[in-house]
């Protein structure tokens, strides 16, 4: 499968220069460590000098007060670059050619984690020639490489002689097709399909359709007493993180999981309702194959060996069984799925017996699939081969820094660079491009003098596409350097794969996201001067997990941003496929590169707003706000689970559409058979913590008003700002003190959210309002020790969780 000897050469460079192991430093390299140091050593110089100076000195007025643009100041301290300018700069640099350019370089050969340390020695020294230091640095990680694969269907057939004996009766590809006018197809050192943290293994058995493999579809499977022990899974993909489809069906006793790509998932662009498939039309190519990681997510993302400490070499490690499978498992395209599940036709329940939640997207009945669950008969089973190496090898972060004039304050930027293809053209390159596109803005900047304010760290992290290594070691390294100083961190990923803006923030965040995407115009002028912010569906999604924002807001409790254009559903997108190709991107995704010009820009000024105004742009008011809706959802959830069979049914209403709604609701951990036994006993103790609750709506109330002080003592400030003329020092330095000292509360106000011990049963995740559902992996679960522990109907636990999150919300209360 893939050459060793061609990507050893690769790797050399570098480890003969990783550091050998050594304490946990506090900064993330020479050029942070020694500013800081010189910083922290001399505070109160610093503090004149540095931001009563700067904030004295610097007239411009952030936002709309042009006239002060082209004053120069003399002397020390001088201010070349205004606000204005800057947001000029960083409107006007970004360039579609340019980004097509990028996106052309790292779509060009494979970049699996660890495997292309050329691409990360390339993208440091692209930023370097923008004006930006730059430096890499690596973990050594435990991830694992395809060596081999099988899948085949065999049946027990009657010879002649009457002996019976065992009959392929389909060989599946495991391959996609090449496809002439598509060159990443073809090239010689494609990376095979597989699945990352995946077990090797040599299973053979028949096999049971476990639908999208959520919680529910297990437990609805062993409600109709489906044998499940010693089978084969077939799931879908789609809704929940792959790993958690690995791991329940590992946890009931399957021997393996076969996971395919239902067209019937792609909403209406399938070839059934006649759009041709890729290449010819925007429908998915029927031999796609979808790879991606199989570890647990939900439990803990990085080095399953180092979780909570960086993998640096000589590190100590874990064993990994509790954080990814120990069951083999393949991905798989339609075509090679259909004579699977044609196999099942005939055996076991259809899914017509089982609840709406089994019928629905079923793409592959117009090819003869009924949509059986199995099991196969005896005479009818799957062979799954899977055969993994597994090594601790090196990934490569690159790291780049523009210093601020506040050196405790910094904004992290950032998106990563591996990808499970040779092509990744949405997924990451689309973001890579774009992220370099804003450094070259913000190059520009810089060669004309420009200095901001707060430090600007950019990040190309390696590894995400196997658990967020990259950015997870990282985070863990630095930690407490970024726990004082990090103001924001700033992701994309898939930065433009369509035209359909994805947002999911941290509350803080949300007034910053609505101004800037005004303030950038859509590539769609169909409507003259419309914005992105215009044709934008302004959902901003709440922080769950499946990008590298995960580390800074789950476990170190930054407000983070993860932004995007999606592909929606005009064309669908080949994700983790050899399709998702540059000659995709430049056919179906983002012809013209528009997009990925549009969120260069979007990046750049968000950036730019966090690190250059004066007063941090958070709103405490809107956390305060949100918090209490969320408390709301936790009540609407009680509510579900006492009054059981209406509530419930009302959602399942909703959840036939909403993929949001059915995935919530079919991930829900509870046992309904246990549910509707014991509910008569449990409304006492329900009801004790129904009052509970009713304690954080009296801690929020304390929050908000605090909130709304400081959101307003902000406003001030920031109009104060640009009223008292620049000459005037006692005021100036007056005004600069009081502003950092609403600075520090912003900052540390996500923080107080983190509880030390963690969430139950996965203590890495330390924030207690957002993690990624325990069983969808991907979307965020607000105040999850609430959710789990009534899924659960452990009212006990769900009280405890109550006494901490009051705990919590007083401590971010008092903080502001
Ligand atoms: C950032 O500041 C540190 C300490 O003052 C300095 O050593 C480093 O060279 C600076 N980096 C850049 C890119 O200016
Ligand atoms: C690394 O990436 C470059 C640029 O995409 C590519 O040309 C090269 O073949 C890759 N190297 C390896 C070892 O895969
Ligand atoms: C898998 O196991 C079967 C017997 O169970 C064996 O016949 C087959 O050769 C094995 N496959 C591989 C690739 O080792
Ligand atoms: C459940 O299945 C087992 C065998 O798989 C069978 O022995 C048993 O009778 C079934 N029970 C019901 C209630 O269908
Ligand atoms: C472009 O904008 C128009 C007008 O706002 C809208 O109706 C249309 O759906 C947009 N097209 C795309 C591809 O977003
Ligand atoms: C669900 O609850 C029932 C009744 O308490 C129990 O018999 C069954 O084993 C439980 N199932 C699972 C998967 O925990
Ligand atoms: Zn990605």
């Amino acid at each position: 499968m893939k050459s060793k000897t061609a990507t050893a050469s690769e790797r050399t460079p570098l480890i003969t220069t990783l550091p050998i192991a050594s304490p946990r430093p506090r900064y993330p390299h020479a050029v942070v460590r020694r500013f800081c140091t010189i910083a922290l050593a001399s505070v109160l110089t610093w503090f004149f000098l540095s931001v009563a100076v700067s904030l004295t000195l610097f007239p411009d007025g952030h936002g709309h007060h042009g006239h002060h643009s082209h004053r120069t100041w003399p002397g020390w301290g001088r201010r070349k670059v205004d606000y204005d300018q800057l947001k000029r700069i960083l409107l006007d640099t970004p360039s579609s050619e340019k980004a097509e350019e990028w996106s052309r370089y790292y779509t060009a050969g494979p970049h699996l984690a660890g495997k292309n340390y050329s691409q990360a020695l390339w993208t440091k020294d692209l930023w370097e020639k923008f004006g930006v230091k730059s430096d890499i640095v690596s973990y050594d990680v435990y991830i694992n490489y395809p060596v081999d694969h099988r899948l085949a269907l065999l049946k027990k057939e009657k010879q002649d002689d009457g002996a019976s004996a065992w009959k392929v009766s389909f060989e599946a590809s495991l391959t996609e097709d090449v496809i002439d006018e598509d060159p990443t197809t073809s090239l010689a050192d494609r990376i095979p399909t597989f699945h990352g943290y995946s077990a090797s293994g040599n299973v053979t058995a028949p096999v049971v359709y476990v639908n999208y493999g959520t919680y529910q579809d297990f437990e609805d499977l062993i409600k109709a007493n489906v044998t499940l022990e010693g089978k084969i899974a077939i799931a879908r993909y789609g809704g929940i993180f792959r790993g958690l489809k690995v791991k329940r069906a590992q946890e009931l006793g399957m021997i393996g999981t076969i996971l395919y790509s239902d067209p019937g998932d792609d909403g209406d662009v399938t070839e059934e309702n006649g759009y041709a498939v890729y290449p010819d039309g925007p429908a998915r190519q029927p031999s796609s194959v979808q790879r991606g990681s199989t570890q647990f997510l939900s439990v803990a993302p990085g080095d399953p060996t180092t979780p909570g400490y960086p993998s640096k070499p000589g590190a100590p490690r874990q064993p990994v069984h509790s954080a990814i499978p120990s069951i083999p498992s393949v991905p798989i395209s339609y075509q090679d799925a259909i004579p699977i599940l044609r196999a099942l036709n005939g055996h076991g329940p259809k899914v017509k017996d089982f609840n709406k939640y089994w019928n629905r997207n079923m793409g592959l009945q117009y090819k003869g699939v009924h949509y059986n669950i199995g099991p196969t008969p005896d005479d009818v089973v799957v062979n799954l081969y899977n055969e993994q190496e597994y090594e601790t090898t090196p990934l490569w972060n690159v790291i780049g820094v523009i210093n601020g004039t506040i050196p405790d304050e910094v904004i992290v930027v950032g998106c990563h660079r591996d990808a499970w293809i040779a092509g990744g053209a949405g997924d990451p390159n689309s973001g890579s491009a774009v992220l370099n596109e804003a450094i070259r803005s913000f190059g520009e900047a810089l060669r004309l003098g420009w200095k901001p304010l707060r430090t600007i760290v950019f990040a190309s992290w390696d590894g995400e596409e196997y658990g967020l290594i990259g950015s997870t070691e990282w985070v863990e390294e630095y930690l407490p350097w970024l726990r004082g100083a990090n103001v924001a961190y700033v992701n994309t990923d898939t930065a433009a794969g369509g035209p359909d803006l994805f947002v999911s923030a941290a509350p803080l965040l949300d007034n910053l996201i609505y101004s800037v995407t005004a303030e950038v115009p859509s590539p769609n002028q169909t409507v003259p001067g419309q914005t992105v912010f215009d044709l934008w569906d302004k959902n901003i999604h709440t922080m769950g997990s499946g990008s590298d924002f995960t580390a800074f807001q789950d476990f170190a409790g930054i407000p983070s941003v993860h932004i995007g254009f999606d592909a929606g559903y005009k064309a669908v997108y080949h994700y983790h496929s050899n399709y998702d190709s540059f000659h995709w991107m430049e056919k179906f995704g983002d012809p013209g590169f528009v997009y990925h010009k549009a969120m260069a820009q979007i990046l750049g000024l968000m950036t730019a707003k966090l690190a250059e105004m004066p007063v941090i742009p958070f709103m405490a008011t809107d956390y305060a706000k949100a918090l209490d809706s969320y408390v709301k959802k936790v009540e609407d959830k009680l509510g579900a689970a006492l009054h059981l069979p209406q509530v419930e049914e009302d959602l399942s209403v909703l959840a036939i559409n909403d993929d949001e709604v059915y995935f919530e609701l079919r991930s829900r951990a509870h046992n309904t058979s246990a549910l509707t036994t014991t509910s008569s006993s449990s409304p006492p103790d329900a009801g004790s913590f129904k009052t509970h609750l009713r304690r954080l709506h009296h801690a929020l109330e304390k929050l908000t008003e605090r909130a709304m002080k400081l959101d307003k003592r902000a406003k001030h400030l920031e109009l104060d700002f640009e009223g008292v003329p620049w000459w005037h020092w006692p005021a100036r330095i007056k005004l600069a003190l009081a502003i950092r000292k609403v600075n520090t509360k912003y900052k540390y106000l996500e923080r107080a959210f983190l509880h030390e011990q963690g969430l139950d049963g996965r203590p890495w995740f330390k924030h207690v309002v957002f993690a990624p559902g325990l069983w969808t992996g991907y979307a965020g679960a607000v105040f999850p020790g609430l959710m789990e522990s009534i899924d659960a109907e452990d009212w006990k636990n769900a009280e405890r969780w109550v006494d901490i999150i009051e705990s919590r919300i007083l401590n971010a209360a008092k903080g502001l």
